[in-house]
């Protein structure tokens, strides 16, 4: 049972006023969010990080929108009152903003959302602007950017040298006024994530960047050990649920096998 009151747009600037943190954890079905949602996180996020976590691809570039809203409406049955944010697929908002508006509706209307994220910072934020614009609530990320490892050549740290911190201020500035309600800081030093959250007004929901962040999100197989493929190092591990899953599961293939499966 969720005991939190609801969570609206609002209550992330409320709680970076107030100096209360922000949990945020990726969800991909009905089950994961309703569970999420009692154990009283404050926001779900269904990440692209589905196409690696769930639908086995190597990277989260091939996820489509229909895929992603595929996902994102099991989430909203499973967890009717949380608030939920999608995250939009590689290429659903890059190519025009047209497109990228119809997308972020189809989003609020199909899946019954409650906000969208995109990556990327001074570039996205005139779109981000659009978005707001038109009724869409927008979570803005910006740091390390997954959907640009074929350009970046894999999953590097940002912000560790004076120059690139200030870039990253000024992405966290621009997207800021665009109008995102807050924004994701994806792998920077401690530092570089702290000085971004006390120079800007939304809050920082941080993953890899320190503990001044004004929220934390974690991918949800990462914090459970269910994901084996690869872990990154700011991932948290609070579960070994992939080592229970082999031992239940072995246990009842052996109990069929050796005739003890009554
Ligand atoms: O897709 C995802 O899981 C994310 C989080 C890591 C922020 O974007």
């Amino acid at each position: 049972m969720n005991t939190n009151s609801k969570v609206t747009v609002g209550t992330f600037r409320k709680r970076k006023i107030a100096g209360e943190k922000i949990s945020m954890i990726t969800v991909y079905d009905a089950t994961s969010a309703s569970l999420c949602h009692q154990a009283n996180v404050d926001a779900l996020l269904v990440g692209d990080s589905l196409a690696m976590t769930v639908l086995g691809y190597k990277n989260t570039l091939p996820l489509t929108m229909d895929e992603a809203l595929h996902h994102a409406k099991a989430v909203r049955r499973g967890a009717p009152d949380a608030f939920v944010i999608f995250d939009m697929p590689f290429m659903s908002y890059q190519a025009d903003d047209s497109e990228a508006l119809r997308n972020a509706g189809r989003v609020l209307k199909e899946a019954g959302a409650d906000a969208v994220k995109l990556e990327g910072g001074a570039e996205v934020a005139p779109l981000i602007e659009k978005l707001v614009r038109n009724g869409i609530p927008v979570l803005a990320h910006i740091g390390l950017l997954p959907q640009h490892i074929m350009t970046s050549g894999g999953y590097r740290q940002t912000g560790k040298t004076p120059e690139d911190a200030a870039r990253l201020l000024e992405d966290a500035r621009k997207v800021e006024a665009a109008g995102a309600f807050a924004t994701v800081l994806e792998c920077m030093p401690s530092e570089t994530g702290k000085m971004i959250s006390e120079k800007i007004s939304i809050p920082t929901i941080g993953i890899g960047s320190g503990p001044d962040c004004d929220g934390q999100v974690q991918v949800l197989n990462d914090l459970l050990g269910l994901y084996e493929e690869f872990t990154p190092k700011h991932a948290r591990r609070y579960a070994e649920l992939g080592k229970l899953f082999r031992e239940a599961v072995g246990n009842y293939a052996n109990d069929v096998k050796t005739g003890k499966f009554k």
